[in-house]
């Protein structure tokens, strides 16, 4: 019996209706094992800008601190508007204080290839087939969240960013890389930059020692540049790839269109306790948005990763990850995955995720 309360912040454009076919699974959990796994509606981004002049108001962040779990939709507007005070502060003003704010220093993206899915794959299938990455990315320290300074050089403008990271910061998340590689094909590839960038060499050497204590667990080490070419000539090769903050976003979206499709993509953010964050690795797409065709998967598979790292039951997180490869098998696609496909039957949104709930009820 699991009773919790999951904070659901919807986000924007695409956001509610794939977050609205995410509910539709938990529901039909819920209802197969009796849980009590509750909802409770948390105002972010463009819904609270309107209302409140503000991406992330406090009252946001206290009702989400009373929650076990938090399921978040995509933030953010349309390109054109990307100027506009209600978008523009978004990622400063919402998404990296959400992360902060919770201490949730670990992302995780897993790159799976479907075999029902592999001729969507931009790259060749002898080379993808079988590939399983998961991206640990550092997600609360780096340049991200460095020093941020302009100032006048010579009567020109320079900006900065400022990478970095300590060694806790590092220790702390090499851990955890570790603790899940013993679980998964016990390999590690830290990537960095470490031939140019000092804070690189500190992560070398971190993980380094770290690694003494999983003497069953492989290390190997890439440069990001090489890292960024191997993904692509030999996806294979990599089990836990552990990497820094803005390493990591890059290379995730990276890997995550290897499976053939960004909108497969779900994310776990978590920090020292169960509490974490999940969401969708993609953005909110406003150009497909009230057309009831973005695919939900990314917000259902959301929903797993949350049994499985904030409520520990892997049995049906793994379940609804069945369900949705199943449903795949059986032929059905959203619109972003018919490309070069004409035996396979297009639907829409709510109809995925009513297949995929109907899948998990057996009915
Ligand atoms: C991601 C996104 C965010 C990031 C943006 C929207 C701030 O790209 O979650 O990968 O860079 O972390
Ligand atoms: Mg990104």
């Amino acid at each position: 019996m699991v009773r919790a309360t999951i904070g659901v912040l919807p986000g924007d454009y695409i956001g509610p209706e794939i977050t609205r076919e995410a509910l539709k699974v938990l529901d039909a959990i819920n209802r197969k094992y009796g849980w009590d796994i509750r909802t409770v509606h948390l105002e972010a981004s463009g819904e609270a800008y309107d209302k409140y002049g503000k991406h992330l108001p406090d009252h946001t962040l206290e009702k989400a601190a009373t929650c076990d779990a938090l399921l978040k939709g995509p933030f953010g507007g349309p390109p054109e508007e990307l100027h506009h005070p209600k978008w523009s502060g978004v990622e400063q003003g919402a998404i990296l204080p959400l992360r902060k704010h919770f201490d949730l220093f670990m992302n995780l993206r897993e790159t799976k290839v479907y075999p029902s899915l592999i001729q969507h794959s931009p790259i060749k299938e002898d080379i993808v087939a079988d590939t399983n990455i998961l991206i640990v990315r550092e997600l609360t320290s780096g340049i991200y969240f460095g020093k941020k300074e302009e100032r006048i050089v010579d009567n020109e403008r320079e900006y900065s960013d400022v990478e970095a990271y300590r060694e806790s910061e590092i220790r702390r998340i090499a851990l955890r890389a570790f603790e899940i590689a013993r679980n998964r094909r016990k390999k590690v590839t830290l990537v960095a930059k470490s031939n140019v960038l000092k804070s690189s060499v500190l992560w070398r050497e971190v993980v380094q020692e770290v690694a003494k204590d999983f003497p069953d667990v492989v290390l190997d080490y890439m440069h990001v540049d090489n890292a960024a070419m191997q993904l692509i000539l030999n996806p294979r090769q990599f089990d836990v790839i552990l990497t820094n903050n803005m390493f990591g976003d890059i290379l995730s979206d990276e890997a995550s269109v290897l499976s053939g499709s960004i909108g497969l993509l779900p994310s776990a953010s978590l920090g020292s306790s169960t509490f974490g964050l999940y969401e969708p690795i993609h953005g909110s797409a406003p150009s497909i948005a009230g057309k009831n065709i973005a695919n939900p998967i990314s917000a259902i598979l959301c929903i797993a990763l949350m049994l499985r790292y904030t409520f520990d039951k892997e049995q049906q997180a793994q379940e609804i990850e069945n369900a949705v490869e199943k449903v795949l098998e059986q032929g059905y696609r959203t619109a972003d995955l018919v490309q070069g496909r004409p035996d396979v039957q297009v639907v829409g949104t709510d109809r995925m995720g009513d297949l995929i709930t109907k899948q998990i009820l057996g009915s």
